[in-house]
């Protein structure tokens, strides 16, 4: 899909030429700028009851009189925000996908002025409703016949629309890698597949790619990481990943993302119901990859080092145990007394290997809890960091991208469920505040850098019947990165 921008003014869209004009109407009222075919059938449809102007409502009109574009759609946004006009685009553009349109130009239905902020939500918007899977199943009918998306805007906006179209390129591209990864089964989406990816990645940017195998991390002595990978026949991957934009000298982003390609439980085995779904237990992964495809494609002068601890959670003969206490990178032992909390047990080894990269900050993401989907739903990536700094700018990278996070607590008191009588700590705290525990116990590797974590085991997925992975949360991270410059 081809995204532009073209210069036009609200008094002449009638004669605008595309396929499809999808126009966002943000007041509550017909704007008196608004070109006037277009005016008399917007209030014409506003008299008849067909359209309210609240967030959500929406009209479709085909072959318009007086109207160049063979096809028109009104969506009312409710509000001025961008959070708004990003919801009403997609509205738009999924009504008109539907049609023949090949070629659609979106912009306001009036006056006003579009931010780099509106450019990248057309953008991801876009790229977000025309996706579809297809890996497993190309019988699938084609995604969208959409080809070609001008953004209508001012003189005076071009430079910032054309800066978020970049950025949200970029962006949506990244998303659409981590949906596409985590969407894919466990049988079609292994370590070695996403190291493949990683390998794939570095060619087309030239980024240094480095894959570990088991052999590198016995030498490494990860015994955490190993004790999850012991019971699989599918060999285990430690990629590391890194982008060059400043100076060697300037101290790097980590991202450590959490890359189970599938979480069976182990010895603690998952009940059967929905087990299939998880195959997203690489999310955390897909998204870090998807990030560093972003970051790579929009190259700030800035340093990125991505690390993904992969394998598969199996049970068998040989797998770990409840009970069993492995010694980790970091040398403190720990007591698994719950194999199914093995996200923690691979993160923490890549939490230390982290260290020698001297980060300036490091960011983990994980589907790593149930709890995390009990406290927060599926809107909300659970936040926990003891860095009110990296707090703030995790917020307002969260704001800018609308893909929202919430801070949940780390306070010392978490700390005592991971006691454990036979090793440093345990692998679980008890049920209650599951996800605060389970970061409580990262939080006892990340003594050297400033460091967050984040929990997406909500929304890096989606249940029902739209059932599928989100790409979140690539959005945040790839404006958490891009605000780490200078
Ligand atoms: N991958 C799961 C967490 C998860 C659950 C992600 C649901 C997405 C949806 C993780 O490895 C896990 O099994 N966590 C356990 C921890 C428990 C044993 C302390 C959980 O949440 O039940
Ligand atoms: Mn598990
Ligand atoms: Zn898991």
């Amino acid at each position: 899909m081809d995204f532009r921008h073209q210069i036009s003014s609200p008094d002449a869209l009638a004669s605008h030429t595309c396929d499809a004009l999808v126009l966002v109407v943000t007041g509550d009222a017909v704007d008196p700028a608004l070109d006037a075919p277009l005016a008399a059938a917007l209030s014409d449809a506003l008299a008849h009851g067909d359209l309210t102007l609240k967030a959500g409502k929406s009209i479709y009109i085909h072959r318009p009189a007086g109207i160049r574009a063979a096809r028109v759609a009104f969506v009312a946004a409710g509000g001025s925000t961008v959070k708004a006009f990003k919801a009403a685009v997609a509205n738009g553009i999924k009504l008109v996908n539907s049609s023949g349109a090949k070629h659609v130009a979106i912009g306001l239905a009036g006056a006003g002025s579009l931010t780099d902020a509106h450019a990248e939500a057309v953008v991801t918007a876009a790229r977000e409703c025309t996706y579809l899977y297809r890996h497993t199943k190309p019988s699938a009918p084609a995604a969208s016949k959409l080809d070609k998306v001008t953004l209508l805007c001012t003189k005076a906006d071009v430079k910032a629309v054309q800066l978020g179209v970049a950025r949200g390129h970029a962006i949506a591209a990244g998303v659409n890698l981590a949906r596409e990864w985590a969407n894919r089964p466990g049988n079609h989406c292994t370590p070695t597949h996403l190291a493949d990816v990683a390998k794939k990645l570095g060619k087309e940017y030239a980024l240094k790619v480095e894959v570990l195998d088991r052999k590198a991390c016995e030498k490494l002595g990860m015994g955490s990481f190993l004790s999850v990978a012991q019971a699989s026949t599918e060999p285990l991957r430690f990629i590391v990943a890194r982008y060059d934009g400043a100076p060697k000298a300037q101290a790097p982003v980590v991202l450590v993302g959490k890359g189970i390609t599938f979480d069976t439980g182990g010895i603690s085995l998952k009940p059967g119901g929905e087990m299939d779904e998880m195959k997203y237990d690489m999310g955390g992964a897909a998204s870090v990859l998807g990030t560093l495809r972003a970051i790579a494609e929009l190259k700030p002068k800035l340093n990125l080092v991505c690390i993904i601890p992969s394998c598969e959670n199996m049970p068998a003969g040989n797998a770990v145990k409840p009970g069993d206490v492995v010694t980790s990178m970091s040398g403190q032992t720990i007591e698994i007394l719950n194999t199914d909390a093995e996200g923690r047990l691979i993160l923490c080894d890549a939490l230390t290997y982290a260290e020698r990269f001297k980060p300036a900050v490091v960011v983990d993401v994980a589907t790593l809890t149930g709890a995390c989907v009990i406290a927060l739903g599926h809107h909300h990536s659970g936040l926990f960091t003891a860095d009110d700094k990296v707090a703030g700018q995790m917020q307002a990278a969260s704001q800018k991208s609308l893909d929202p996070c919430w801070r949940m607590p780390l306070d010392e008191e978490y700390d005592a469920g991971l006691k454990s009588n036979f090793a440093d700590m345990a692998n679980i705290g008890g049920r209650p505040g599951g996800a605060i525990t389970a970061a409580m116990f990262l939080k006892r590797f990340t003594a050297k850098y400033p460091w967050a974590h984040l929990d997406i085991a909500g929304t890096a997925w989606k249940s029902g019947a739209a059932k599928g992975a989100t790409g979140r949360p690539v959005p945040l991270l790839t404006h958490f990165v891009l605000a780490q410059v200078g």
